[in-house]
């Protein structure tokens, strides 16, 4: 457990060093939390998770998002850094193979302020 809780605090530590450009605030580089909770429902997000905060999102398909900013992996193998969040959004395959997500065809930019969303307060 020790191990485990150090293992997240340093991936934690790792990716915020190398996620923030100096004096930027926001964890994700031009990404917007506020647009990104939008976004998250109006794509759908929510049909296949639940998402706190984000209205209508209480899928069970897929493991829920609450949290996944002290997440050391997505996805269970991807290591969790802002760069790696925004490019499994745009297509989860890409860096997962054999995930059961699919590619939802969202643009970089949307990507970016989801995750926002989901990585704020790291
Ligand atoms: C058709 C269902 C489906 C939709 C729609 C979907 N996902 Fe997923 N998502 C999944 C599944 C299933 C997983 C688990 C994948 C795995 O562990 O390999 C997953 C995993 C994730 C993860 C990693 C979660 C973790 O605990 O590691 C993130 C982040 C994520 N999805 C974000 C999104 C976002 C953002 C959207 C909307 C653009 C979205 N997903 C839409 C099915 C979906």
């Amino acid at each position: 457990m020790p191990r485990a809780t150090l293992a997240v605090a340093l991936a934690v530590v790792l990716g915020a060093c190398r996620a923030a450009p100096q004096g930027a605030p926001d964890a994700v580089a031009a990404g917007e939390a506020a647009r990104g909770r939008v976004l998250l429902e109006s794509r759908g997000c929510g049909a296949c998770h639940t998402i706190p905060g984000v209205p209508r999102a209480f899928g069970l398909v897929g493991p829920s998002l609450a949290g996944l900013a002290t997440r050391a992996y997505i996805g269970g193998s991807v290591e969790n850094t802002p760069e790696r969040l925004v490019l499994w959004i745009q297509d989860p395959r890409r860096l997962a193979p054999r995930t059961a997500m699919p590619a939802l065809g969202i643009p970089e930019d949307e990507a970016r302020d989801m995750a926002a969303y989901l990585l704020r307060g790291r």
